[in-house]
């Protein structure tokens, strides 16, 4: 047989296929749908897409509460908390977002719309103070800011009696807390506004480098509180002056 019947042969066989419609069309479903299972299939193991970093976190109880309060007055609607790996917004907002960095995050902050500056990296950038000015009135320290006030989060108090729930729900979809972190989440809430609490160095252990102080200067846990250390911890877990990027995977 020369080469040429052997193609035609082929090429018969493949003009069956050509000449249905529906056969056709069914084994191009087939086709397509193993070459889909095939790449989509391995993502479902994040553990192979996710980069893991040293330093990067669960949240601890308060800046969880903190990230609900963001959520719910709607921050995400003009901030975004992911800086491209482009050279201006890395000049502006510092080192691009890594995955990991919202590995913990439920839903995740990306946003989509940036009416005021990224806040990926916002924490350590101004003093507690500051973001305290700011939130009840940012007018006060960015004359031509067009952010809406939040002053009524001084006034209202953190329940932490919903702490251990809340932890234990993100334990649900995939957070590794322990057993421990939700027995104790209702007194960690209390425990990081306060240095000098008997907890300081069990929520360390739990939540290293969580930042342990009173964040805005008034008694009791207030919402501005939980907001401010959610800020302040915002992009602060990665020493990125010891990272380096894994480009093996
Ligand atoms: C209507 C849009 C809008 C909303 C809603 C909004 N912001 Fe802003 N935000 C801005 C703008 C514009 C700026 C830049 C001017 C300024 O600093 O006030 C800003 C600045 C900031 C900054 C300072 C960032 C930096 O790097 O200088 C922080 C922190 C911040 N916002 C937090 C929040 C939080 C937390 C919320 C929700 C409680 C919120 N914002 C809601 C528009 C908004």
């Amino acid at each position: 047989m020369s080469d040429t019947q052997e193609n035609k042969g082929f090429l018969a066989k493949h003009g069956i296929l050509e000449r249905s419609p529906t056969l056709l069309l069914v084994s191009s479903l087939l086709v397509v749908t193993v070459g889909g299972i095939v790449e989509i299939a391995p993502l479902f193991y994040l553990e192979n897409t996710i980069e893991e970093v040293e330093g990067v976190r669960p949240y601890s109880p308060l800046e969880l509460a903190g990230r609900d309060i963001y959520i719910r007055e709607g921050c995400y609607v003009c901030h975004s908390q992911m800086i491209r790996p482009m050279r201006d917004e890395v000049e502006r907002y510092g080192h691009y977002s890594l995955a990991a960095e919202s590995m913990y995050d439920h839903p995740h902050q990306w946003g989509s719309k940036r009416t005021g500056p990224d806040l990926a990296r916002v924490g350590g950038k101004y003093s507690d103070a500051w973001h305290v000015d700011h939130m009840i009135d940012p007018q006060s320290v960015v004359p031509e800011s067009i952010m809406p006030g939040y002053g009524y989060l001084m006034d209202v108090m953190v329940n932490a009696e919903y702490a251990a729930d809340v932890v234990a729900t993100h334990r649900i979809v995939g957070v590794p807390y322990t057993e421990d972190m939700i027995a104790a989440a209702a007194s960690d809430v209390l425990a990081q506004i306060d240095p000098d609490s008997d907890s300081y160095d069990d929520l360390l252990e739990r939540y290293p480098g969580a930042q342990i102080r009173n964040f805005d200067g008034a008694p009791g846990v207030s919402e501005m509180d939980a907001l401010v250390a959610y800020l302040q911890m915002l992009g602060t877990t990665v020493d990125f002056s010891t990272f380096t990027p894994d480009a093996s995977r």
